[in-house]
């Protein structure tokens, strides 16, 4: 049994060495959730000695690519908390009856599913062509599967309600085509989200957003760092944009001065720069 306080001790360690060898910031991960993962990962092993975990990830890099796949959490599937989506794409309406055209951020996007989700239910309310979707996340895995576009049958098979909830209209499966085992995006949806690998808080922000959906990212983070994460949102949006989390998450205490809750049922924020 390992003691809790080496947990900590291992898990700084392990954060300093993922960060060397394989580019990965777990920085701020909440000490907690980090414990939790990796007790799991080290009962999972058979590893019962904390100090051993430094050579493990230096000469083992497929268990220190497993390992890197347990910190991050992935999960993800289409049409998530559908309220939500209903919501945004009543909001992308507005704004682009407004301005024209809306720029979309997807930040912690996975595998793709939640643009994807995104980019179908703007096709359908005729909003697609006069949106930009970026769709940006650290893991690689997750994008590189991004960018294909290709989801396993059940995927798409088990979410049907849920996109039917998230106000689709149409038949979710005419979106895509299939083989024996996957479901795979058509292009005419795919092509619209420009994927790219980016790390919020530590890379560039991007700018002049509309939109920034960043759901089921920051719960895994410390709140010295979400403040971090939230800044560099902000510098990416424009002054009036908005900001749309999950339902498990919220920016109060956070920026409070610049955010205003505008749907507290979907924990949507809105930005005024000059507060
Ligand atoms: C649990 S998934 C959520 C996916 C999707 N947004 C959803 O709600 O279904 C969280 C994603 O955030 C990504 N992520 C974590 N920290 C990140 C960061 N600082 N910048 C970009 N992506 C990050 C992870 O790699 C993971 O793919």
């Amino acid at each position: 049994m390992i003691a809790p306080f080496e947990f900590t001790k291992s898990g700084l360690e392990i954060k300093k060495i993922v960060r060397e060898l394989y580019d990965v910031n777990l920085d701020g991960y909440h000490e907690l959730y980090l414990e939790r993962r990796l007790a799991y990962y080290f009962q999972k092993h058979g590893i019962d000695k904390a100090s051993m975990i430094r050579d493990i990830i230096i000469n083992k890099p497929k268990i220190a690519q497993e390992l890197q796949k347990e910190l991050q959490i992935t999960y993800t599937r289409l049409f998530r908390e559908p309220a939500f989506f209903r919501q945004v794409v009543k909001l992308i309406k507005t704004i682009q009856q407004k301005k024209g055209s809306v720029r979309i951020w997807h930040t912690g996007c996975s595998n793709g599913s939640e643009a994807y989700s995104l980019a179908i239910l703007l096709k359908e309310s005729n909003l697609l062509g006069k949106c930009t979707i970026y769709a940006t996340d650290i893991n690689e895995k997750a994008l590189s599967d991004a960018k294909k576009g290709v989801l396993s049958l059940k995927d798409v098979q088990n979410t049907l309600n849920d996109y039917h909830e998230a106000g689709g209209v149409q038949h979710l499966s005419e979106y895509f085509t299939y083989t024996r085992e996957s479901s795979i995006l058509k292009s005419s949806i795919l092509n619209q989200i420009q994927f790219a690998k980016h790390e919020l808080g530590h890379d560039h922000p991007f700018n002049e957003f509309d939109i920034i959906i960043c759901r089921n990212m920051l719960i895994y983070y410390q709140n010295f760092h979400q403040q971090k994460l939230v800044d560099a949102m902000l510098n990416s949006l424009i002054n009036g944009g908005y900001i749309g989390l999950s339902n498990c998450e919220s920016l109060i205490g956070i920026a409070e001065t610049k955010l205003k809750l505008v749907d507290s049922g979907q924990n949507i924020y809105q930005y005024f720069a000059h507060n």
